[in-house]
């Protein structure tokens, strides 16, 4: 039967929760078992409960594999994961690929410019070629990475990968082409959109979701100035390439009103006070019709 299936295998940004250099407030909280801790940003989907697509190759991609039954092998040398697609090239999104190197066959899909991102960077041919087919996509074009689910990349206003900034001169952070992207995926006419990172919600981009059954939406920080505030970083969410959940252009607001099933972050960075369960940060947003991903989620459409 072929019904639309997603299991939120890591719901942190990169770094995970905890962050392993990371002594704030949240990471000690997971550390000591208080509050749930999460791993690194990456969503599994079925149509027909047999074949996966994962959705970004998180660092921790070995244990959330482990951890996820669904996605266990099924023979010696057979496993229910037969894609991967990425959407952009950040390391918490690629540097799984390196344990996804044993002989298994996978095609991994992604555009063109993250295409040449992995192209350039020769440890990723510990993926052999002869395995593991890679398969550029362009925006737009309607490929089925797996049996009976539909999927079609498009722009997401993003910028390149933190290790391709250079000295930071003319950086973009909100550039719409290849580097970063979101996903539509539909299958049994059910529709369900993954955006992890996302600089700001374009007129385009609302009427993409508008009417999906499910959006899982880039929840990396509440507030755009958090990890300078908590004394963690000098960046500001804008900075890399990521709107905040609060305040007037945030993502709570931007959807609003919009017609959208289920609204679900992921991608929250460990700085979050809505990872911490009844926090008045994460009431307001359920209060707002939004669910705070966590690793193991599932949702059937
Ligand atoms: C991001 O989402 O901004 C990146 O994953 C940051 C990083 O590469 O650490
Ligand atoms: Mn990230
Ligand atoms: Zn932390």
């Amino acid at each position: 039967m072929t019904r639309l299936r997603a299991v939120v295998l890591g719901a942190a940004a990169g770094g995970g929760l905890p962050q392993w250099n990371c002594g704030c407030a949240n990471c000690n909280a997971a550390r000591r078992g208080e509050i749930p801790p999460q791993t690194q940003s990456s969503l599994a989907v079925t149509a027909n409960g047999e074949d996966w697509l994962v959705l970004n190759a998180s660092p921790d991609i070995g244990r959330q594999l482990a951890a996820s039954p669904a996605l266990h092998p099924t023979a010696l040398r057979d496993v229910p994961l037969k894609s991967v697609m990425l959407t952009n090239g950040d390391i918490d999104h690629v540097a799984g690929l390196l344990t996804l190197r044993e002989k298994q066959p996978f095609t991994l899909y992604m555009t063109g410019g993250i295409a040449e991102v992995l192209a350039a960077n020769p440890i990723f041919g510990a993926l052999d070629p002869a395995v593991v087919t890679r398969a550029p996509v362009a925006l737009g074009e309607s490929i089925e990475p797996v049996s009976g689910l539909s999927a079609t990349l498009f722009a997401a206003p993003g910028k390149v990968p933190l290790y391709l900034e250079g000295d930071g001169a003319g950086l973009v952070t909100d550039m719409e082409g290849e580097q970063t992207v979101g996903v539509e995926l539909s299958a049994a006419g059910a529709r369900l959109l993954y955006v992890p990172g996302c600089a700001r919600v374009t007129p385009t981009l609302a009427a993409r979701l508008q009417g999906a059954d499910a959006v899982f939406f880039d929840g990396t920080l509440w507030e755009d100035d958090e990890m300078i505030r908590l004394g963690l970083g000098v960046k500001t969410g804008a900075r890399m390439g990521h709107m905040s959940m609060n305040g007037p252009s945030g993502s709570i607001a931007a959807l609003a009103g919009m017609d959208i099933g289920r609204r679900i972050f992921v991608h929250m960075n460990n700085s979050n006070p809505v990872l911490v369960p009844g926090s008045a940060e994460r009431r307001a947003a359920e209060a707002a019709g939004w669910t705070i991903g966590q690793d193991g989620m599932e949702i059937t459409l």
